[in-house]
Formats: structure tokens, C-alpha cells, sequence
């Protein structure tokens, strides 16, 4: 068989099944990271927990509320407080009244300029408030360690297996002190209760749900101790908060 031929069949091989295709990985890149980037999105995104209060958004609005009440809880139990926290990824401004509230310095950050655009209505001009960075979490621009307080709200459910223990890393890496992370775990409940969402609403919530022992393994490996966990909704949610500290 010619070479020629041979790199024909390859081509042709390549373009009805790429090589490299994962369809988790796709399904991250060209639909989940840009969904986020379309304002109309991001409106929808505020509207949901902060917006008027209907019935289509009561969910977003009561999770959203348990989501601030837990990163409270977990900051004021912190030992010593916080004093430079980064928000990432910020979305729409969500933990900025909570941060603010603690006193210290908050940067926040998001791959999303139109998710940011909409957070600077709850940050810009708040005391302590040091401003926004457009980056991508899996490829931090900061030096290690430069915030004592790490938190990541509501990211971690969205990333495909592939890339969670590199954006775990990365986290540990810019933080001296903590990380507070939210992840989908995935008990034999939440799972079946997932698939029947997902068919009702034809939305797919959570894409990758973890088992704890998976979550556990990606901290330990990070250098991370969990020393807090928070149920965000038990039973209706599969959102866990962990508090985690440099081991
Ligand atoms: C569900 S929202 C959560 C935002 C906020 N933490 C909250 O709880 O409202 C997910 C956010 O992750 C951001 N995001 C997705 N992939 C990212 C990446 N690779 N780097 C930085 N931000 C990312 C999106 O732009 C979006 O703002």
C-alpha cells in the first residue's frame, strides 16, 4: 500500500471517528465554557437566584441562599480569618455580599467577561474589593500562594473528568492557607434523581458527579485535608461544600 493511500485511509478514518474524540471533553469546550459567555446567559444566569422571585426560579433562589449561608458558616469558623480571598470562577457576583461582609481583600475571577460584567454591580466600589481577572481556572496567572483563602463555587460539577485534578491543583497551588470547593456527589440517590431530572427537563445539570472516595483521592493528591463539609440541599441537591486545608 503507497503512503499516499495509506494517509487517505487515515484522513478518512479521522473524519468519521477523530482519533482524540471525547465527547466529555466536547461537550466542556464547545458547549459548557461557551454557554457561559453570552450575555443574554449571564442575565439569566442573575435573574435565576436574584432576580424576581417566580416559580421557574425558586430553586436557583433557595440554593443560591444555602450556597451564602455556607460560605459564611465556613468563613467564620475559619482559624486565623481569611484575609485575601480569590472568587473563582465569580460568575455573576453571587458570594460578593458575603466576602465583602468578612473584611478582608476579594479578587474575583471567570473565564466569562459577560458573567464578570454583570458581577460588577455587586463588587465594584466595596471596600477591599481589588478587581476582576478574565482567566482560565485550569491555567492560573497568579503566583502560588498569593491569596490565604481559595473559593470555588459551583465549577467542579461542570468538568469533565480529565481536567478536574488540574484545576484542583491549580487552586492549591495559588492558595497558602484553604480552599473552599463545591462539588456534585454522586450517591445512588442523587444519581437516579439526576436522570430523572434531566429527563423531565431535558437540562443537564450536573454533568459529572463524583463519588466522595473520588473527591477525597483528588484532595489527598493535591497535598489537601478536608476539615469542613456542608450539604447545600440534602436529598434535593447534589451539591457538597468542602473546606479544605494545606496538609
Ligand atoms: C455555574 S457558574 C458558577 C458561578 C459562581 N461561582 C456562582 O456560584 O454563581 C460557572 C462559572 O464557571 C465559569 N467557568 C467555566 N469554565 C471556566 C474555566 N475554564 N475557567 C474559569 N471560569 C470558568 C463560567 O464562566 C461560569 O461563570
Amino acid at each position: 500500500m503507497s503512503e499516499d493511500h495509506e494517509a487517505g485511509e487515515t484522513a478518512g478514518a479521522i473524519l468519521a471517528e477523530p482519533v482524540n474524540y471525547d465527547a466529555d471533553v466536547a461537550a466542556y469546550e464547545l458547549a459548557t465554557k461557551p454557554r457561559y459567555q453570552n450575555l443574554g446567559f449571564a442575565e439569566r444566569y442573575l435573574a435565576g437566584y436574584a432576580g424576581r422571585l417566580k416559580l421557574s426560579t425558586f430553586a436557583s433562589y433557595v440554593i443560591a441562599r444555602r450556597e451564602q449561608n455556607c460560605i459564611a458558616k465556613a468563613l467564620e469558623t475559619c482559624s486565623p480569618l481569611p484575609s485575601q480571598i480569590l472568587d473563582i470562577p465569580c460568575g455573576t457576583g453571587k458570594l460578593a455580599d458575603v466576602l465583602i461582609r468578612h473584611n478582608c481583600q476579594v479578587m474575583a475571577a471567570d473565564i466569562s467577561m459577560e458573567m464578570m460584567a454583570l458581577a460588577k454591580t455587586a463588587y465594584e466600589g466595596r471596600p477591599g474589593f481589588q478587581g476582576f481577572v478574565r482567566c482560565d481556572v485550569t491555567q492560573l496567572p497568579m503566583a502560588n500562594e498569593s491569596f490565604d483563602t481559595v473559593i470555588c463555587l459551583r465549577l467542579i460539577h461542570l468538568i469533565p473528568p480529565h481536567l478536574r485534578r488540574k484545576i484542583i491543583n491549580e487552586l492549591a497551588r495559588v492558595t497558602s492557607r484553604r480552599l473552599i470547593v463545591s462539588y456534585g456527589l454522586a450517591s445512588r440517590f442523587q444519581r437516579i434523581r439526576l436522570k430523572l431530572r434531566n429527563s423531565i427537563t431535558g437540562r443537564v445539570s450536573a454533568p459529572h458527579p463524583v463519588d466522595f472516595s473520588v473527591a477525597r483521592e483528588d484532595f489527598s493528591q493535591a497535598g489537601l485535608k478536608l476539615v469542613r463539609s456542608f450539604s447545600i440541599l440534602p436529598l434535593l441537591s447534589c451539591e457538597q461544600v468542602f473546606v479544605l486545608e494545606k496538609a
